[in-house]
């Protein structure tokens, strides 16, 4: 049985002192992907997500408070609790991904690699599982 995780952490290594935290965030470096749109959850009192994205890369970052992202990748699920500005979730091209359990003071940061493009989005769950088994079936040998 393969137990082998694919969920990807990044840590993001705080910059402060005595004065409090800093955190940076750079493309191609400790984000492995080009920034092109910086968005954030923010009071949010209802789970969200439920979607996948044909190319978009994104890496989620708890700024104060906690989420639990569940990740799919058409085979396995993984559930992960963010709860520090410390940790960053990579979520590759191809996964479903659901947030869920956020607490009041939760600000969730997104870096993505992608503009906005409702095109890039599949938020139907089945459709998804068809696309990535045929994905696994023409690259199977
Ligand atoms: P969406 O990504 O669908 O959020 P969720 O899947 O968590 O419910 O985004 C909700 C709405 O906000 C959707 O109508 C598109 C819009 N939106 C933008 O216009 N730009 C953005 O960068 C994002 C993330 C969403």
């Amino acid at each position: 049985m393969n137990t082998s995780s694919f969920v990807k952490l990044i840590e993001i290594k705080n910059l402060g002192d005595a004065r409090g935290d800093l955190v940076s965030f750079e493309s191609n470096k400790s984000i492995p992907f080009q920034i092109k749109r910086v968005y954030s959850l923010l009071n949010t009192i209802h789970s969200r997500g439920y979607h996948a994205h044909k190319e978009l890369k994104q890496v989620l970052v708890c700024l104060s408070g906690k989420c639990t992202v569940i990740l799919d990748n058409g085979f396995t699920k993984e559930s992960v609790v963010l709860d520090s500005f410390n940790k960053g979730l990579l979520i590759e091209a191809m996964t479903w991904r659901e947030m869920h359990e956020f607490s009041k003071d939760c600000v969730l940061l997104v870096l993505a690699s992608e503009h906005y493009n409702e095109d890039d989005y599949i938020r139907d769950y089945q459709t998804f599982i068809k696309l990535v088994s045929n994905a696994q079936n023409t690259y199977a040998v």
